[in-house]
């Protein structure tokens, strides 16, 4: 068949990775709709606010969903097509239902030289569950990870987008247990672990309250300023102004 036949269109990219149109679950409701419209109106063009109107369909339907997507493209006046587009192009946007607690390996090269590899195995073991998959109770899912821009904190994994740094396969199994059987676990940067779904409804814009939880910043990564602080270093003031009409010296 030509890909170009009148009435069959067979994508190029038919690898069945798409949103699932056929799954009509959704807990979509007027107030999801109503909470669209609060965050389209913090934006002054409406198309600003599809990444977070995303995240809150996440929130609500544990997936990005047919109906989620024809919701944000009524209340954005664009197609599903290009609701589609944004969010297939994007990793957190998931396809199929994330587990009750979302865990991410990162395995980029500084977390795989420091035991990253090593903590995706283990966690694919203990879970029974491939990349990608979700346990059939749904307690748990597990992603392959890119750089999470914490490589002095290597290797890093994440629990429904909050870090857990410096893990070991010990400290990896401990976690799983503990989130396995409800009790309350913290970030290693202070804040305490939500469901995936709840922390997606905090991505779309609605504060759980947890945000000062915990330092932003570990030690590992003001290093550097602790030294500079040491030895007296200061930024350089930047020229004034007949300096700069001077152009660059020769
Ligand atoms: S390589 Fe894992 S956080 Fe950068």
């Amino acid at each position: 068949m030509s890909l170009h036949d009148e009435h069959h269109f067979v994508s190029a990219y038919d690898d069945g990775s798409g949103i699932d149109a056929a799954d009509p679950r959704t807990s979509i409701t007027a107030e999801t709709i109503e909470e669209m419209r609060q965050i389209v109106a913090r934006y002054p063009e409406p198309r600003s606010a599809l990444l977070p109107m995303l995240h809150l369909v996440q929130s609500v339907d544990g997936r990005i969903s047919d109906a989620g997507v024809r919701a944000c493209a009524d209340v954005l006046g664009i197609s599903t097509a290009q609701v589609n587009g944004v969010a297939t192009f994007y990793s957190m946007y998931k396809r199929q239902p994330a587990g009750e607690h979302h865990i991410g390996v990162c395995t980029t090269t500084l977390c795989a030289v420091m035991g990253g590899d090593v903590l995706l195995g283990q966690m694919k073991q203990k879970l029974g569950i491939d990349e990608d998959e979700t346990t059939p109770d749904g307690k748990f899912s597990l992603e392959r990870l890119e750089c999470n821009a914490a490589c002095d904190f290597a290797p890093v994994m994440m629990v429904n987008w909050e870090f857990m740094d410096r893990m070991t396969p010990e400290k990896a199994s401990e976690l799983i247990d503990n989130l396995a059987a409800g009790r309350e676990v913290r970030s290693t940067r202070g804040a305490r672990l939500t469901s995936w779904r709840e922390a997606e409804r905090v991505l779309a814009g609605f504060p759980d309250g947890r945000a000062d939880e915990g330092p932003t910043a570990g030690p590992a990564s003001l290093e550097g300023l602790r030294i500079a602080r040491e030895k007296g270093w200061k930024v350089p003031e930047p020229p004034t102004a007949p300096q700069l009409e001077e152009g660059p010296s020769k």
